[in-house]
């Protein structure tokens, strides 16, 4: 196996296991009868490909070692949606009460977005992996943002990917009033969630009960 592998392996680990320990919380309120804060996480680690551009973007020596992946930050990167902009603050709470990660560094990007429009929770934290050769403390980014955050950044982002980050001004402007659009989409879905928990929380009720009168119907007919 080569080094990169080698390198890579608890970063691997990392990811895994977040998306797990994640979805769990969320597993966790639906079984509460709750309303979750936490509508769907997902996780990769950084291709060595994007690895390799960042390393030479920030004049990084490209050599699997403990120093890049402190520095790059997001070789093990996680992402939780919310469906509303206060979720945001629950779920970084609860993140921040957990024993099994260490928060280092918080950027908000929600009070201070970014000049081109993109707004998230950052949290880097530092997380134990257990090896066959001991502990390894990898370091990892969990951004946190709702639905219309992400819709925004992803679109940005495949954009940006095309225009090697120079957007032309047409393109530009259009993505600032998408951004404002987003954010006025969180707004206005904020401004009616006790109607639309209400109506999800009778919904999950309603599909729990179909469920049952499905099961008893299938042990009848067996
Ligand atoms: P990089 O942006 O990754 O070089 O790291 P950084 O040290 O500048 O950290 P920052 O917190 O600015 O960004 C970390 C990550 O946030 C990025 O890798 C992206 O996933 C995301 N991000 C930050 N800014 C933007 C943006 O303008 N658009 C999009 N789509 N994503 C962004
Ligand atoms: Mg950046």
């Amino acid at each position: 196996m080569g080094q990169w592998e080698v390198f890579l392996g608890p970063y691997k680990q990392a990811v895994d296991e977040l998306k797990v320990k994640l979805k769990g919380m969320r597993t966790q309120f639906s079984n509460a009868n709750t309303n979750s804060p936490i509508e769907f996480v997902t996780g990769r680690v950084k291709p060595l490909a994007s690895i390799y551009e960042k390393a030479l973007e920030k004049e990084l020596v490209f050599q699997p070692s403990v120093e890049l992946g402190k520095a790059l930050q997001d070789i093990a990167g996680l992402r939780i949606m919310c469906q509303f902009v206060d979720d945001i603050a629950t779920v970084s709470e609860l993140i921040r009460q957990r024993n099994d990660m260490r928060v280092i560094e918080e950027r908000d990007y929600i009070t201070h977005s970014k000049p081109s429009g993109y707004r998230s929770h950052h949290m880097l934290i530092e997380y134990p992996v257990e090896t066959i050769n001991g502990r390894v403390i990898v370091y990892g980014e969990i951004q946190i943002r709702t639905l219309a955050m992400n819709f925004w950044a992803s679109i940005e982002h495949s954009l940006n990917y095309k225009y090697k980050g120079v957007f032309p001004d047409e393109i530009k402007n259009r993505l600032q009033s998408a951004a404002e659009a987003a954010f006025r989409l969180d707004e206005e879905m904020s401004s009616i969630r006790s109607e639309i928990q209400d109506a999800q929380a009778y919904f999950t009720e309603y599909k729990e009960a179909s469920n049952v009168t499905i099961r008893t119907n299938e042990e009848r007919e067996s």
